[in-house]
């Protein structure tokens, strides 16, 4: 690729995917508003400006390929409505929760490419999912450009479904959240029950290793994740104790996650609407 991407916002997410683009030796420019975060983005060989009067007045815009737009939602449009002047072919991704293409699109107006995409902060490592869609304008070549940038980044699957990208952000954006909890608590469980914390959270933290890549390497195998859990709970045995609780009538894991799952869904309709 010859052009470059522009970064809007270098948080969490923003942070996540320049890192994955400069090891990959993509040009990158960032348009950050904290001083600190445009240090940290500047360290990563990036070109830094603070507002997007300053981008413009560099005049080095003209060989941008794709902005992606990684604020808070709730300034979408007044952050969106400022790159109004970048040329008509530049693809414009946004990874911002909640915010349906239509919206995105009546931002700039015109015949704009647009992709609402939900990544995870995994593409840190390499290992982020990237849920994807298009609207009418993006090309089936402008699809190969976006899996070629965020090929680095992890994997990136194609959804034709809008009504279901708010479903994508509650299980899989916020989902690294969920396990970092649960690897949390249970270092601090094994801890009150007398381990040592490091060695503790080494246990959980090995567990969601190994059962992960057992799930990937099963699956290769035509074997399932409940067949594989089965293959843990041996019948009078301490985990099958243990699933009393987690499996228990009405106060179970299933219904906890059921409730924080379609808490954030809710959550991502209420930020859209
Ligand atoms: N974090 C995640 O795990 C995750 C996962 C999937 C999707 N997302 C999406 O990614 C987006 C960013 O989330 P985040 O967690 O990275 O947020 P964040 O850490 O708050 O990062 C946003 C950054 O953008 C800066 N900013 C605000 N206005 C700006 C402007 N006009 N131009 C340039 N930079 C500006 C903010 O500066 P100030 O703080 O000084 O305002 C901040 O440094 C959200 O829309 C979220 O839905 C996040």
């Amino acid at each position: 690729m010859a052009g470059r991407i522009l970064l809007v916002g270098c948080g969490h997410m923003g942070f996540a995917f320049l890192s994955c683009w400069r090891e990959e030796g993509w040009a990158v420019d960032v348009v950050e508003v904290n001083e600190g975060r445009r240090g940290i983005a500047l360290g990563l060989g990036a070109c830094v400006y603070e507002d997007v009067e300053t981008l413009r007045a560099s005049g080095r815009t003209g060989d941008v390929e794709m902005v992606v737009y990684c604020v808070r939602p709730q300034v979408s449009e007044d952050v969106v409505c400022g790159y109004n002047f970048l040329g008509e072919d530049v693809i414009h991704v946004s990874v911002m929760a909640g915010v349906g293409l239509e919206r995105l699109a009546s931002f700039l107006g015109g015949d704009r490419k647009w992709v609402r995409m939900m990544p995870n902060t995994p593409v840190l490592v390499g290992k982020g999912m990237m849920v994807s869609m298009g609207n009418e304008e993006l090309s089936a070549g402008d699809r190969e450009k976006i899996d070629g940038w965020y090929g680095g980044c992890g994997r990136n699957e194609w959804i034709e479904d809008e009504g279901l990208m708010n479903v994508v952000t509650a299980l899989s954006g916020s989902g690294p959240a969920y396990v970092f909890y649960y690897i949390e608590l249970m270092g601090l469980l094994g801890e009150s029950l007398g381990l040592d914390s490091e060695l503790s959270e080494e246990l959980a933290l090995r567990v969601v290793e190994g059962a992960a890549e057992m799930v990937k390497v099963s699956r290769a195998q035509g074997v399932g994740v409940r067949s594989l859990k089965e293959g843990v709970i041996s019948k009078g045995g301490t985990t099958e104790a243990a699933f009393r609780y987690l499996d228990g009538e009405g106060v179970g894991l299933r219904e906890v996650l059921e409730q924080a799952v379609t808490a954030a869904r809710d959550r991502a309709e209420e930020i859209g609407s």
